[in-house]
């Protein structure tokens, strides 16, 4: 069969080059595509609009923007669907469906006739899992964002989803504001198109896509319903067509250096706790780990400078004024990789050579201004996480930092929804409140790390307390909380063996979170632990026999290099 073009395969590239080409290409043609646009190479482009996903409300204009480009530059757009994950809508958990998200990405990238691909999510778990899927399938591959939403207005100030849900929902739960109020609130919290509008997980992980080199520079602040985002999916297209006579692939871009800029950015973000499993598990597709020890050198070196939602002030509408990822890179200059190469082929140098454009700085601080002179996150370790804990102390409260206390537990979320509100619940402003079993094999490790504050201590004006859990939280959210304790309950991990009253100690300058019970004794009540039960069908009996711990990023065991 000829082929006109001199790059890319097209729907020629799999099976015999004489029957199945000409099979596919009648039935192609069936779509009412004449055959001189058959003969081009083919741009995949990965769809994930979903009437369960607010998030991705502009997905068939982004569509058409990247379809536009990639035609532009001589190739042939097909866009194809995959499952979408609205983050608020799924049950137990969406993390739950990041990795069957990565799988069908990935194997109906490589099932499917196609020399490159676009991938358009932006809710918090579709973008890792298309990077999860992309590095996998290691095809030419771009990431496009959805794009974050812009704020509402109520009483004076801005809102925006979803830090400020949890603001105003703590208000109401303290008898501050009343019914009416929240149910105002409530219309004023998401008001366009796009993912939550603050340095949530969604955020997060669009800026750590720009900053691996899958995304176009300058793209992932663009708000969601901005005219520069339409542009910059047509960008995208154009450069995937790009791609095909010049692939620079997902393993090349994906490297060490990559994802420790990525994870520098995030420090310097105040980001999402959740990125850090999202990255560990990007990386972990290219084969890549980075230690935690590693984590918290690259922590402790990289100060916060980006003022926004749930560490500080801002929205991302501010952030892009800002300059967005360009700008931090920039103040970040001296301490990342600068030979990483991003989907046009180009060295970070020489992407940050290029003048940027900002309009203000308001939300970006310079380097030797920062919020806070150490990074967003950190890794504890103990013998209550021996395998590992991450704590946010970026949006935490430093008087907690250094703390003994009272464990009260929760033995499961059912538990901790039941009891918490109990206005007999055994519990002081300085005790530690312990959730057990939410961890991955637990319960899918849903974000019920964000413990409420029991009503009764709320009421009385504790606006903080230290929790800790094997759960995750969201990327909106805030407070003293130690996460994604490692080995989780379920599997029989220390935290299994808390119990009512024991004594638990937080020490963020030691980086240590440790129970005080005698070793002996912590054995002793494990020798009991029961593990819950394993799902006996479907994708859930799946997910508990192959998901792994969330310090190796919640990925699936046989998905993994
Ligand atoms: Fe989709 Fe927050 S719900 S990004
Ligand atoms: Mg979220």
């Amino acid at each position: 069969m000829s082929k006109k073009h001199g790059f890319g395969r097209g729907l020629t590239n799999y099976g015999d080059a004489d029957f199945a080409v000409y099979l596919r290409r009648s039935f192609a043609r069936s779509m009412g595509i004449s055959r001189e646009l058959l003969e081009r190479p083919v741009v995949g482009i990965a769809m994930t609009p979903s009437g369960f996903n607010n998030c991705h409300r502009t997905m068939p204009e982004l569509v058409e923007a990247v379809s536009r480009g990639v035609l532009a530059a001589g190739a042939l757009p097909r866009p194809f669907p995959t499952i979408s994950l609205g983050e608020v809508f799924l049950n137990p958990t969406s993390m739950m469906f990041r990795n069957l998200m990565a799988m069908d990405t990935e194997e109906m990238v490589r099932a499917q006739p196609m020399d490159a691909v676009v991938l358009i999510g932006g809710c918090d778990k579709t973008v890792p899992a298309q990077l999860m899927g992309a590095v996998s399938a290691n095809l030419p591959a771009i990431q496009v964002v959805t794009g974050p939403m812009t704020t509402g207005r109520h009483r004076g100030e801005r809102l925006g989803a979803c830090t400020d849900c949890r603001r105003f929902w703590g208000k109401f739960r303290g008898g501050e504001i009343d019914a009416d109020e929240i149910e105002l609130v409530e219309s004023r919290l998401s008001v366009t198109a796009g993912t939550c509008a603050v340095m949530g997980t969604a955020s997060t992980m669009a800026c750590i896509s720009e900053v691996l080199g899958m995304s176009l520079p300058g793209t992932a602040a663009i708000p969601a319903v901005h005219a520069a985002r339409l542009v910059a999916a047509e960008e995208a297209g154009k450069a995937a067509v790009a791609l095909i006579s010049r692939p620079v692939l997902p393993s090349q871009i994906v490297t060490e250096k990559s994802v420790e800029n990525a994870f520098r950015v995030l420090m310097a973000l105040g980001g999402s706790t959740n990125a850090i499993i999202h990255l560990t598990a990007i990386a972990g597709r290219a084969g890549v780990r980075v230690s935690m020890d590693r984590l918290n050198e690259i922590s402790d070196e990289t100060p916060v400078l980006v003022d926004l939602k749930p560490v500080g002030e801002g929205y991302m509408e501010d952030f892009y004024s800002a300059g967005g990822v360009g700008a931090v890179l920039r103040e970040l200059r001296h301490l990342v990789h600068l030979d990483t190469i991003d989907v046009e082929g180009r060295t970070l140098e020489e992407r940050l050579a290029e003048p940027l454009d900002w309009v203000d700085r308001f939300v970006i601080r310079a380097f030797n201004e920062p919020i806070s002179s150490v990074g967003g996150l950190v890794a504890l370790k103990g013998s209550l996480a021996p395998g590992g804990a991450i704590f946010k102390r970026a949006a935490a409260t430093p008087e907690l930092f250094e703390i003994e206390g009272r464990a009260v537990v929760f033995t499961s979320p059912e538990d901790l929804s039941q009891r918490i509100d109990d206005p007999d619940l055994d519990v002081q402003p300085n005790d530690i409140l312990v959730l057990q079993n939410a961890g991955p094999h637990g319960a899918a490790i849903p974000e019920a790390g964000y413990l409420p504050i029991p009503k009764k201590l709320a009421r009385q004006g504790v606006k903080d307390m230290v929790l800790i859990s094997d759960a995750r939280m969201s990327g909106t959210a805030f407070g003293t909380i130690v996460l994604h304790v490692t080995p989780e309950a379920a599997i029989g991990g220390p935290l299994a063996a808390v119990r009512n009253g024991d004594r638990i100690r937080l020490s963020v300058a030691e980086k240590r979170i440790d129970l005080l019970v005698e070793p002996g004794e912590i054995e002793r009540r494990l020798a009991d632990h029961v593990p819950p039960p394993v799902p006996k069908r479907g994708y859930a009996a799946l997910y508990r026999r192959c998901v792994t711990q969330a310090s190796e990023g919640c990925d699936f065991d046989f998905l993994m290099p």
